[in-house]
Protein backbone atom coordinates (compact mmCIF):
# COMPACT_ATOMS: atom_id res chain seq x y z
CA UNK A 1 0.00 0.00 0.00
CA UNK A 2 1.01 3.43 -0.87
CA UNK A 3 0.24 6.47 1.07
CA UNK A 4 0.93 9.85 0.24
CA UNK A 5 1.57 12.19 3.50
CA UNK A 6 1.08 16.28 3.24
CA UNK A 7 2.44 18.26 6.76
CA UNK A 8 1.43 21.58 6.56
CA UNK A 9 0.75 22.47 10.47
CA UNK A 10 3.45 25.26 10.96
CA UNK A 11 6.18 26.29 9.06
CA UNK A 12 7.21 23.49 6.45
CA UNK A 13 5.08 22.04 3.64
CA UNK A 14 6.03 18.45 3.77
CA UNK A 15 5.05 15.48 1.35
CA UNK A 16 6.56 12.50 1.42
CA UNK A 17 5.39 9.17 0.02
CA UNK A 18 5.34 5.57 1.88
CA UNK A 19 4.84 2.18 0.77
CA UNK A 20 4.26 -0.26 3.60
CA UNK A 21 6.42 -2.87 1.97
CA UNK A 22 9.51 -0.73 0.82
CA UNK A 23 9.38 1.76 3.44
CA UNK A 24 9.97 5.72 2.15
CA UNK A 25 10.11 6.32 -1.60
CA UNK A 26 10.35 9.56 -1.60
CA UNK A 27 10.35 13.01 0.43
CA UNK A 28 10.04 16.70 -0.26
CA UNK A 29 10.36 19.56 2.09
CA UNK A 30 9.74 23.31 1.49
CA UNK A 31 11.28 25.24 4.44
CA UNK A 32 9.22 28.53 5.16
CA UNK A 33 11.69 30.22 7.28
CA UNK A 34 13.58 32.94 4.86
CA UNK A 35 9.56 33.83 4.54
CA UNK A 36 8.95 34.52 8.44
CA UNK A 37 12.42 35.21 9.46
CA UNK A 38 11.95 39.03 9.52
CA UNK A 39 9.27 39.04 11.67
CA UNK A 40 10.75 37.04 14.16
CA UNK A 41 8.24 33.94 14.17
CA UNK A 42 5.89 32.02 12.53
CA UNK A 43 3.01 34.63 10.27
CA UNK A 44 -0.11 32.34 10.24
CA UNK A 45 -1.46 34.18 6.79
CA UNK A 46 1.82 33.90 4.94
CA UNK A 47 2.29 30.67 6.40
CA UNK A 48 -0.68 29.63 4.88
CA UNK A 49 -0.66 31.34 1.81
CA UNK A 50 2.93 29.87 1.23
CA UNK A 51 1.88 25.87 1.93
CA UNK A 52 -0.88 26.73 -1.41
CA UNK A 53 1.60 27.50 -3.41
CA UNK A 54 4.08 24.58 -2.71
CA UNK A 55 2.05 21.25 -2.14
CA UNK A 56 0.84 20.94 -6.23
CA UNK A 57 5.19 21.02 -7.00
CA UNK A 58 6.64 19.16 -4.06
CA UNK A 59 3.65 16.21 -4.96
CA UNK A 60 4.98 16.46 -8.31
CA UNK A 61 8.77 16.20 -6.94
CA UNK A 62 7.79 13.68 -5.05
CA UNK A 63 5.99 11.35 -7.21
CA UNK A 64 8.41 12.19 -9.68
CA UNK A 65 11.56 10.56 -7.80
CA UNK A 66 9.59 7.73 -6.86
CA UNK A 67 8.47 7.07 -10.36
CA UNK A 68 5.20 6.48 -10.45
CA UNK A 69 2.08 8.66 -11.22
CA UNK A 70 -0.40 9.13 -8.93
CA UNK A 71 -2.73 6.64 -9.52
CA UNK A 72 -0.05 4.39 -7.68
CA UNK A 73 -1.41 6.19 -5.05
CA UNK A 74 -3.57 4.18 -1.91
CA UNK A 75 -4.24 6.60 0.44
CA UNK A 76 -3.61 10.52 1.55
CA UNK A 77 -2.79 11.37 4.84
CA UNK A 78 -2.58 14.74 5.96
CA UNK A 79 -1.89 16.57 9.38
CA UNK A 80 -5.46 17.59 10.73
CA UNK A 81 -4.00 19.23 13.73
CA UNK A 82 -2.86 20.44 16.24
CA UNK A 83 -1.52 23.46 14.40
CA UNK A 84 -2.39 27.31 12.79
CA UNK A 85 -6.04 26.74 11.46
CA UNK A 86 -5.32 28.02 7.42
CA UNK A 87 -1.99 26.25 7.47
CA UNK A 88 -4.19 22.89 7.97
CA UNK A 89 -7.19 23.81 6.14
CA UNK A 90 -4.80 24.02 2.72
CA UNK A 91 -3.15 20.81 3.64
CA UNK A 92 -6.51 19.54 4.92
CA UNK A 93 -8.33 20.68 1.74
CA UNK A 94 -5.50 19.73 -1.24
CA UNK A 95 -5.41 16.48 0.24
CA UNK A 96 -9.29 15.90 0.72
CA UNK A 97 -9.81 16.90 -2.84
CA UNK A 98 -6.52 14.58 -4.25
CA UNK A 99 -8.22 11.89 -2.86
CA UNK A 100 -11.29 12.28 -4.21
CA UNK A 101 -10.62 12.63 -7.30
CA UNK A 102 -8.30 9.64 -6.99
CA UNK A 103 -11.55 7.54 -5.21
CA UNK A 104 -9.13 6.44 -2.44
CA UNK A 105 -9.31 7.67 1.22
CA UNK A 106 -7.83 10.69 2.52
CA UNK A 107 -6.65 9.95 6.47
CA UNK A 108 -6.38 12.85 9.05
CA UNK A 109 -3.39 12.24 11.10
CA UNK A 110 -2.77 13.72 14.27
CA UNK A 111 0.40 16.10 14.29
CA UNK A 112 2.08 14.91 17.46
CA UNK A 113 1.00 11.26 16.53
CA UNK A 114 3.22 11.79 13.66
CA UNK A 115 5.82 13.06 15.57
CA UNK A 116 5.69 9.89 18.27
CA UNK A 117 6.04 7.23 15.34
CA UNK A 118 8.41 9.07 13.06
CA UNK A 119 11.41 6.89 14.72
CA UNK A 120 9.79 3.72 13.33
CA UNK A 121 10.73 4.97 9.97
CA UNK A 122 14.19 3.69 11.28
CA UNK A 123 15.64 0.61 11.93
CA UNK A 124 15.57 -0.81 14.62
CA UNK A 125 12.35 0.38 15.23
CA UNK A 126 10.77 0.68 18.18
CA UNK A 127 7.54 -1.38 19.45
CA UNK A 128 4.79 -0.72 21.81
CA UNK A 129 4.91 -0.21 24.89
CA UNK A 130 7.27 2.92 25.18
CA UNK A 131 7.38 5.97 26.66
CA UNK A 132 7.54 8.99 24.33
CA UNK A 133 9.62 12.06 25.22
CA UNK A 134 7.87 14.53 22.68
CA UNK A 135 9.57 17.93 22.53
CA UNK A 136 8.68 20.27 19.81
CA UNK A 137 7.68 24.26 19.10
CA UNK A 138 4.54 23.90 20.23
CA UNK A 139 4.36 20.56 22.83
CA UNK A 140 6.72 18.86 25.39
CA UNK A 141 4.97 16.21 27.01
CA UNK A 142 5.27 12.63 27.96
CA UNK A 143 3.80 10.07 26.56
CA UNK A 144 2.87 6.44 27.31
CA UNK A 145 2.42 4.39 24.33
CA UNK A 146 0.82 1.07 24.96
CA UNK A 147 -0.45 0.52 21.10
CA UNK A 148 -1.25 2.84 18.20
CA UNK A 149 -3.52 5.88 18.97
CA UNK A 150 -3.41 4.43 23.25
CA UNK A 151 -1.47 7.55 24.54
CA UNK A 152 -1.70 8.54 27.78
CA UNK A 153 -0.52 11.78 28.57
CA UNK A 154 1.98 11.49 32.09
CA UNK A 155 3.62 14.71 32.20
CA UNK A 156 3.12 18.13 30.24
CA UNK A 157 4.69 21.74 30.15
CA UNK A 158 2.69 23.81 32.84
CA UNK A 159 3.75 26.91 30.90
CA UNK A 160 6.08 27.57 27.62
CA UNK A 161 7.32 24.08 25.40
CA UNK A 162 11.13 23.85 25.38
CA UNK A 163 11.16 24.59 21.30
CA UNK A 164 9.54 27.99 22.65
CA UNK A 165 12.14 28.36 25.22
CA UNK A 166 14.68 27.68 22.61
CA UNK A 167 13.15 30.29 20.45
CA UNK A 168 12.90 32.90 22.81
CA UNK A 169 16.51 32.71 24.12
CA UNK A 170 17.72 32.71 21.02
CA UNK A 171 15.71 36.45 20.67
CA UNK A 172 16.98 37.68 23.57
CA UNK A 173 20.55 36.99 22.20
CA UNK A 174 19.92 38.88 19.07
CA UNK A 175 19.73 35.33 17.21
CA UNK A 176 17.23 34.46 14.25
CA UNK A 177 14.39 32.03 14.33
CA UNK A 178 13.46 29.07 14.58
CA UNK A 179 16.63 29.36 17.58
CA UNK A 180 16.74 25.78 18.53
CA UNK A 181 19.56 25.02 15.88
CA UNK A 182 21.27 28.43 16.60
CA UNK A 183 21.33 27.93 20.68
CA UNK A 184 22.75 24.59 20.02
CA UNK A 185 25.72 25.88 16.97
CA UNK A 186 26.62 29.35 19.98
CA UNK A 187 26.50 26.62 22.54
CA UNK A 188 29.15 24.54 20.92
CA UNK A 189 32.26 27.26 22.42
CA UNK A 190 30.44 28.04 25.90
CA UNK A 191 30.82 26.49 28.87
CA UNK A 192 27.54 25.09 30.44
CA UNK A 193 28.18 26.15 33.93
CA UNK A 194 29.03 29.51 33.30
CA UNK A 195 25.39 30.64 34.71
CA UNK A 196 23.66 28.86 37.27
CA UNK A 197 20.20 28.99 35.65
CA UNK A 198 17.30 27.35 37.26
CA UNK A 199 15.68 23.98 36.75
CA UNK A 200 12.30 24.24 37.61
CA UNK A 201 9.87 21.76 39.29
CA UNK A 202 13.09 19.37 40.30
CA UNK A 203 12.13 16.54 42.36
CA UNK A 204 8.30 17.50 41.88
CA UNK A 205 5.96 15.08 39.37
CA UNK A 206 6.39 14.70 35.61
CA UNK A 207 4.99 18.29 34.58
CA UNK A 208 7.74 21.09 33.12
CA UNK A 209 8.12 24.46 33.07
CA UNK A 210 10.32 26.63 31.18
CA UNK A 211 8.84 30.21 31.51
CA UNK A 212 11.01 31.00 34.66
CA UNK A 213 14.07 29.38 33.39
CA UNK A 214 13.49 31.78 30.50
CA UNK A 215 13.08 34.85 32.62
CA UNK A 216 16.26 33.98 34.44
CA UNK A 217 17.99 34.22 31.01
CA UNK A 218 16.46 37.77 30.43
CA UNK A 219 17.85 39.11 33.69
CA UNK A 220 21.42 37.35 32.97
CA UNK A 221 21.12 39.03 29.67
CA UNK A 222 19.98 42.48 31.37
CA UNK A 223 22.88 42.33 34.26
CA UNK A 224 25.60 41.66 31.66
CA UNK A 225 24.09 43.99 29.25
CA UNK A 226 24.33 46.98 31.95
CA UNK A 227 27.99 46.09 32.41
CA UNK A 228 29.08 45.96 28.28
CA UNK A 229 26.34 47.34 26.25
CA UNK A 230 27.58 45.15 23.37
CA UNK A 231 27.94 41.25 24.99
CA UNK A 232 30.96 39.52 23.75
CA UNK A 233 30.89 36.01 21.28
CA UNK A 234 31.86 33.98 24.40
CA UNK A 235 29.61 35.34 26.62
CA UNK A 236 26.82 34.66 24.45
CA UNK A 237 27.99 31.09 23.95
CA UNK A 238 27.92 31.08 27.81
CA UNK A 239 24.27 31.90 28.22
CA UNK A 240 23.63 29.69 25.56
CA UNK A 241 25.32 26.28 26.89
CA UNK A 242 24.22 27.34 29.81
CA UNK A 243 20.45 28.05 28.93
CA UNK A 244 20.84 24.57 27.00
CA UNK A 245 22.28 22.73 29.50
CA UNK A 246 19.30 23.53 32.33
CA UNK A 247 16.45 22.62 29.92
CA UNK A 248 18.66 19.32 28.81
CA UNK A 249 18.55 18.18 32.74
CA UNK A 250 15.06 18.90 33.15
CA UNK A 251 14.00 17.02 29.89
CA UNK A 252 16.44 13.98 31.21
CA UNK A 253 15.31 14.20 35.34
CA UNK A 254 11.60 14.14 33.92
CA UNK A 255 11.82 11.14 31.57
CA UNK A 256 13.98 9.12 33.92
CA UNK A 257 11.21 9.96 36.31
CA UNK A 258 8.86 8.83 33.93
CA UNK A 259 10.94 5.66 33.24
CA UNK A 260 10.61 4.48 36.71
CA UNK A 261 7.19 5.44 37.45
CA UNK A 262 6.02 3.44 34.70
CA UNK A 263 8.51 0.71 34.35
CA UNK A 264 9.00 1.49 30.46
CA UNK A 265 11.77 -0.43 28.70
CA UNK A 266 11.37 2.10 25.81
CA UNK A 267 12.22 5.38 25.65
CA UNK A 268 11.09 7.77 22.23
CA UNK A 269 13.00 10.92 21.36
CA UNK A 270 10.80 12.81 19.24
CA UNK A 271 9.95 16.14 17.63
CA UNK A 272 12.23 18.71 16.58
CA UNK A 273 13.99 19.81 20.00
CA UNK A 274 14.96 15.73 19.67
CA UNK A 275 17.17 16.58 17.12
CA UNK A 276 19.24 18.71 19.89
CA UNK A 277 22.43 16.56 19.75
CA UNK A 278 23.50 17.21 23.87
CA UNK A 279 19.71 15.85 24.26
CA UNK A 280 19.95 13.06 22.45
CA UNK A 281 23.58 12.09 23.62
CA UNK A 282 22.92 12.21 27.57
CA UNK A 283 19.65 11.06 27.70
CA UNK A 284 20.63 7.84 25.82
CA UNK A 285 23.26 7.08 28.18
CA UNK A 286 21.59 7.93 31.22
CA UNK A 287 18.33 6.05 30.13
CA UNK A 288 21.09 3.02 29.06
CA UNK A 289 22.73 3.02 32.07
CA UNK A 290 19.09 1.80 33.54
CA UNK A 291 18.94 -0.61 30.42
CA UNK A 292 16.13 1.00 28.73
CA UNK A 293 16.00 0.91 25.07
CA UNK A 294 16.55 4.66 23.10
CA UNK A 295 15.00 5.58 19.55
CA UNK A 296 14.86 8.75 17.94
CA UNK A 297 15.15 9.28 13.95
CA UNK A 298 17.83 10.98 12.19
CA UNK A 299 17.49 14.78 12.66
CA UNK A 300 15.25 15.50 9.52
CA UNK A 301 12.35 13.37 10.81
CA UNK A 302 12.43 14.67 14.27
CA UNK A 303 11.62 18.62 12.89
CA UNK A 304 8.18 18.40 10.58
CA UNK A 305 8.21 16.54 8.22
CA UNK A 306 5.85 14.35 5.52
CA UNK A 307 7.47 11.15 6.20
CA UNK A 308 5.76 11.08 9.55
CA UNK A 309 2.33 12.15 8.29
CA UNK A 310 2.52 9.31 5.68
CA UNK A 311 3.57 6.64 7.93
CA UNK A 312 1.36 7.51 10.62
CA UNK A 313 -1.48 7.32 7.95
CA UNK A 314 -0.60 4.16 6.51
CA UNK A 315 -1.18 2.88 10.37
CA UNK A 316 -4.92 4.04 9.83
CA UNK A 317 -5.07 2.68 6.07
CA UNK A 318 -8.27 1.34 6.13
CA UNK A 319 -10.09 3.16 9.36
CA UNK A 320 -13.44 4.65 7.97
CA UNK A 321 -12.76 8.09 6.67
CA UNK A 322 -14.71 10.79 4.84
CA UNK A 323 -14.28 13.92 2.45
CA UNK A 324 -14.76 16.25 5.30
CA UNK A 325 -11.52 18.68 5.79
CA UNK A 326 -10.66 17.89 9.25
CA UNK A 327 -8.49 20.97 10.65
CA UNK A 328 -8.24 21.10 14.60
CA UNK A 329 -6.01 23.83 15.82
CA UNK A 330 -6.00 21.94 19.23
CA UNK A 331 -6.39 18.54 19.57
CA UNK A 332 -5.40 16.15 22.38
CA UNK A 333 -3.67 13.48 21.97
CA UNK A 334 -5.15 11.43 24.57
CA UNK A 335 -8.09 11.47 22.60
CA UNK A 336 -7.41 9.32 19.30
CA UNK A 337 -9.43 6.69 18.23
CA UNK A 338 -7.21 3.49 19.03
CA UNK A 339 -6.55 1.15 16.16
CA UNK A 340 -6.97 -2.79 15.93
O1 LIG B 1 8.57 19.63 15.67
P1 LIG B 1 8.92 20.95 15.12
O2 LIG B 1 9.68 21.00 13.83
O3 LIG B 1 7.65 21.83 14.93
C1 LIG B 1 6.59 21.82 15.83
O4 LIG B 1 5.74 20.90 15.73
O5 LIG B 1 6.61 22.71 16.72
O6 LIG B 1 9.74 21.71 16.26
C2 LIG B 1 10.27 22.98 16.05
C3 LIG B 1 11.01 23.40 17.31
C4 LIG B 1 11.48 24.86 17.26
O7 LIG B 1 11.12 25.48 18.48
C5 LIG B 1 12.99 24.73 17.10
O8 LIG B 1 13.68 25.82 17.69
C6 LIG B 1 13.27 23.43 17.82
O9 LIG B 1 12.19 22.59 17.48
N1 LIG B 1 14.53 22.80 17.38
C7 LIG B 1 15.57 22.59 18.22
C8 LIG B 1 16.61 22.02 17.42
N2 LIG B 1 16.13 21.89 16.14
C9 LIG B 1 14.85 22.37 16.16
N3 LIG B 1 15.74 22.84 19.53
C10 LIG B 1 16.93 22.54 20.09
N4 LIG B 1 17.95 22.02 19.40
C11 LIG B 1 17.85 21.73 18.07
N5 LIG B 1 18.88 21.21 17.41
ZN1 LIG C 1 6.01 19.32 14.79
Amino acid sequence: MRVLGIETSCDETGVALFDTDRGLLAEALSSQISLHAKFGGVVPELAARDHGAKLAPLVNQVMGEAGLGLQALDGVAYTAGPGLIGALMVGGAYAVSLAYGLGIPAIPVHHMEGHLLAPMLEDPAPAFPFLGLLVSGGHTQLVAATGLGRYATIGNTLDDAAGEAFDKVARLLGLPYPGGPQIAALAETGRADAFAFPRPLRGRGLDFSFSGLKTAVRIAVAAETAKTPRLSDQLRADIAASFQQAVVDSLIEKCLRALDATGMERLVIAGGVGANRLLRQMLTDQARARGVEVFYPRPELCTDNGAMIAYAGAQRLGQSTSLQIVARPRWPLDTLTPSN
